[in-house]
């Protein structure tokens, strides 16, 4: 008996990577604040559990492959309300965003075809791609300046005659960047005159500071027959423990494609599905006040962040995360170290060695992930272990 080549290439999310030595110190009576990964503690909605109450017993039946009607006619409106013209019947409900990009990338991409994302980029894509043989190719973006799209002719490089769609998160993680009109423009231009598809991830729509404006690829006109929209409510309503995602498209070959994938595994969960569909019901005052929330967060590590001696950091536009260079030269031995060696009081950090969100690891070498979840008073708690951490460590190796 033998594991796959094709699951022996995939290698573990760089988000859980160090979990093992995280679990270790946690045995050993560490208490570790997690930013390592993008898991919000915002209180979900009481809606939400309210409607589990209202369960009738009895049987509980598969729900339709394609997904609940409620759940996706509350999807077609939130997208309305939002100038995104999604009728209900282009929506299909999964279990996450996770399960809309696994489908999205199967449905589009044939063995040793190429996507092409950003450098840095969500580091589960590339889980993905290894799975089905997909090859990723990048194009670079910069914390010189805020990680922005770069020039038409640089994204260029990066199409071959094997790529067959550019697949992007904005607002991004792992960077923070909320790309322009003219940025999206230019994705649409490569695309539309190389005839890719656009698989885009919005699912940190909500996560937007500064008073920027966020414009969806499902605003923009002349690319409807080639867009793919993932989405989720893990962050948009902090119910990740919820499994509720979905994908939208007005293409009828890539819909039929994903009637196949959906029945094939039958059903998304029931319960989870007639809860979400009330969380569609908040009104915007929610997103408002959670939105301040996050802004207040974002605020607070940029501003930590900034007194470390020898940290590099770009300001978040959007989503909760932020990609700090660190004086270190290997990121992942520090973030272990952290966990096995370090502590404050018996309290330590656990953050997301950047290495794993680049093409080339030698890239993100220097910069970790942070996710800016845990309140301001832990943000500055995580804050000092971090200076002090670094302090020590580097002393450590003079
Ligand atoms: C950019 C991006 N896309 C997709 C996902 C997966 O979301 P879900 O929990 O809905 O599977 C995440 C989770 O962190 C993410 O950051």
């Amino acid at each position: 008996m033998k594991i796959s080549q094709r699951v022996q290439r995939v290698e573990y999310s760089a988000i859980r990577k160090l979990t093992p030595v995280a679990k270790k110190a946690e045995e050993n009576g560490k208490k570790i604040y997690h930013l390592n990964i993008g898991a919000p503690d915002i209180e979900v909605p009481d809606i939400y559990f309210e409607s589990f109450k209202n369960v009738k017993k009895g049987a509980l039946p598969y729900a339709p492959s394609e997904g609940i009607k409620e759940l996706r006619n509350a999807v077609s409106k939130y997208y309305n309300d939002r100038n995104i013209k999604y009728s209900p019947e282009d929506i299909i409900i999964t279990s996450g965003a996770s399960e809309a990009i696994l489908f999205a990338v199967e449905a589009v991409a044939d063995y040793d075809d190429e996507i092409i994302t950003t450098d840095p980029f969500y580091t589960n894509y590339n889980t993905v791609f290894q799975q089905l043989n997909v090859n990723i190719e990048t194009f670079k973006t910069s914390p010189k300046d805020g990680f922005k799209i770069p020039d038409k002719e640089t994204i260029e490089k990066s199409v071959t005659d094997k790529s067959v769609a550019i697949l992007i998160s904005n607002p991004t993680n792992p960077t923070g960047a909320m790309y322009s009109r003219e940025e999206l423009d230019r994705i649409c231009e490569v695309a539309i005159e190389n005839n890719l598809f656009i698989i885009a991830d919005e699912v940190y729509r909500e996560f937007i500071y500064d008073g920027n404006e966020f414009i969806s690829f499902g605003e923009l006109e002349g690319i409807e027959d080639r867009l793919i929209l993932v989405d989720s409510i893990s962050k948009r309503f902090a119910a990740c423990g919820a499994r509720i995602g979905s994908i939208a498209s007005k293409n009828k070959e890539f819909m039929a494609a994903m009637d196949k994938l959906t029945t094939s595994r039958l059903a998304v969960a029931t319960l989870e599905q007639i809860a979400a569909s009330k969380l569609y019901e908040e009104t915007d005052s929610y997103f408002k006040r959670v939105n301040e929330e996050y802004k207040s967060r974002r605020d607070t590590i940029y501003e930590e962040l900034n007194k470390i001696p020898g940290v590099q950091v770009e300001k978040p536009k959007g989503a909760f995360y932020i990609m700090p260079t660190l004086p270190v030269k290997d990121s992942e031995d520090f973030a272990k170290w952290l966990l096995e060696s370090f502590d404050i009081d018996g309290e330590t950090l656990m953050v997301a060695p950047a290495s794993g969100f680049f093409k080339n690891p030698e890239d993100g070498k220097n910069m970790v992930r942070l996710a800016f979840v845990l309140d301001n008073d832990k943000i500055k708690k995580c804050m000092r272990i971090l200076r002090e951490g670094l302090k020590e460590y580097n002393s450590r190796n003079e």
